[in-house]
């Protein structure tokens, strides 16, 4: 349930920042300028518009210019390493920029800072960070701000975990058409390559009658579009009273009004049940696209791995939901380079690929990340192996995908406009049921409306259409 006390409490501190702010413009003319810069995955989009939606509110002038801002916010991702290094580099950045102008506010959270050796990190070597705080406190961040403005000295505040769902602060969508909508938080499922039931904490999910009354806001204010967003969506309602299931939910929001799209990601193969397979086959409004994380096709690294499934498995169960939903898409994520793989392993990996014909994948090599099991073994395998093995798996995804991304040519689609086409703009570009792009002539007035597009030309990874719409 809402703590709604906790809520009036953060609009308080909204209050308090909109006097810092409006004192400012007083002072300057100008208002404080913010950027949030967000890296990973759909959570932490969806999060940094929460976090902006705060700062609007606030009389924060946001912008996208990161090296001009006044307040510098970075969300932050550590599921692979690279991630990490990013932020160091932006960081760097920074300094320099600070130096030269000392009032320039920098604020840190997200993922990686739920990592104790990061705080350590920045608590001695990044002195010139002034606030720091983590996923479970995010709701918290109009006070910490507020006290980033009335104090001098860094403020580091990261919780281990959280049983509260602070809900109905303002958020400012990216998109005014479609949005992400927050189903559950965390994970229970403990992967042993993976750092995320580490950093995002136990698994939650959200009451339906509050998603629910979410996604009726989101339409009301142009919303066509949600994308449900949780670890893994398959096991949504666990821990609630009544027998909600994901399947349940889902039949719930298709008979929103007005909705007319919706996404879910993420799935994970084990939980998935024929339920919400009937439920995807005789839905209007759910798209046909669904993610699947294969992450190898090796049993025994699969085990290892600690997914719960087998290759077996996995095939029937995309089998099943091809055959259930025809022209849906397949796409997945697949990790290279897990201790112990060997080349043999890699081969089953190819071998599901070439079965299942991904539409497309995601493919990663193995990231080291402390604190997870996989970490501490003493097989990890060797750099140069793991990228000749990456090839291998991405040169299979490729053939996959090419044939996979033809398959609507001749066929009239819906397209989901999203924007002004980058490489001409006498078109548009808009997003299919299955998730693939399509470029047809049209302006910035079909920006966020539903159109039927003739897709005439297969591109690779989009379409070439004509808009099948009548004019009215
Ligand atoms: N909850 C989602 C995955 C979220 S993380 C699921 O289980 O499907 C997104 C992807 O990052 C994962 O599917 C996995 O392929 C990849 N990933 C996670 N940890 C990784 C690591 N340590 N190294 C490389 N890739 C990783
Ligand atoms: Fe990570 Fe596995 Fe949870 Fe996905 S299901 S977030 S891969 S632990
Ligand atoms: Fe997402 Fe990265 Fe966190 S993938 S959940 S932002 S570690």
């Amino acid at each position: 349930m809402e703590n709604t006390e906790e809520l009036r409490s953060q609009l308080e501190y909204i209050d308090k920042l909109k006097a810092i702010t409006d004192d400012h413009l007083n002072d300057t003319g100008r208002k404080i300028s913010c950027a949030v810069v967000t890296f990973g995955c759909q959570m932490n989009a969806r999060d940094s518009e929460k976090l902006t939606g705060i700062l609007e509110k606030a009389g924060f002038d946001v912008t996208e210019d990161e090296k001009g801002a006044d307040l510098v916010i970075y969300n932050t991702c550590t599921i692979r390493d690279n991630a990490n290094q990013k932020l160091y580099g932006h960081l760097g950045t920074l300094k320099a920029i600070k130096k030269s102008r000392p009032s320039l506010k920098i604020a840190l959270c997200g993922c990686m800072m739920q990592e104790q050796s990061v705080i350590e990190n920045i608590s001695k070597n990044y002195k010139f960070v002034d606030l720091v705080f983590g996923t479970h406190n995010i709701y918290k961040f109009a006070e910490l701000l507020y006290r980033t403005y009335t104090s001098d000295s860094q403020i580091i505040d990261i919780w281990e975990d959280t049983d509260q769902i602070v809900e109905s602060l303002p958020v400012k969508r990216k998109y005014p058409y479609k949005s992400g909508v927050n189903i559950m938080f965390g994970c229970n499922n403990f992967c042993s390559y993976c750092i995320v039931p580490y950093v995002r904490g136990r698994e939650r999910s959200r009451e339906p009658v509050e998603i629910i009354r979410e996604i009726e806001r989101l339409v009301a204010d142009g919303v066509v579009e949600v994308m449900l967003l949780g670890q893994n969506v398959n096991s949504y309602g666990r821990g609630l009273e009544g027998d909600i299931t994901f399947a349940g939910l889902l039949r719930e929001i298709e008979k929103i009004e007005g909705l007319r799209r919706i996404r879910f990601m993420t799935s994970h193969p084990k939980d998935l049940s024929d339920e919400l397979i009937e439920v995807m086959a005789s839905s209007k409004k759910i798209c046909k696209h669904i993610h699947l994380p294969l992450q190898s096709g090796s049993d025994r690294i699969l085990k290892d791995m600690n997914r719960r499934y087998t290759k077996e498995h996995y095939l029937a169960l995309a089998q099943k939901i091809r055959a259930a939903i025809p022209d849906i898409a397949i796409t997945t994520d697949i990790i290279i380079g897990f201790p112990g793989e060997t080349k043999e392993d890699v081969d089953e990996t190819i071998d599901v690929i070439n079965k299942v014909c991904y539409d497309n994948a995601f493919t990663f090599i193995y990231s080291k990340r402390t604190g997870t099991p996989a970490a501490a073994r003493e097989d990890q395998v060797e750099e140069a192996f793991a990228k000749e093995q990456f090839n291998r798996v991405l040169e299979a995804v490729r053939e996959c995908s090419a044939k996979q991304n033809s398959k609507l040519t001749g066929h009239i689609e819906e397209a989901l406009v999203e924007s002004i086409c980058e490489h001409d703009d006498t078109m548009v570009t808009g997003r299919l049921s299955n998730n693939s792009m399509v470029h047809f002539k049209g302006d910035s007035t079909l920006i966020g409306t539903i159109v039927p597009v003739r897709l005439t030309k297969s591109c690779g990874f989009y379409y070439i259409g004509e808009s099948e719409q009548k004019e009215s």
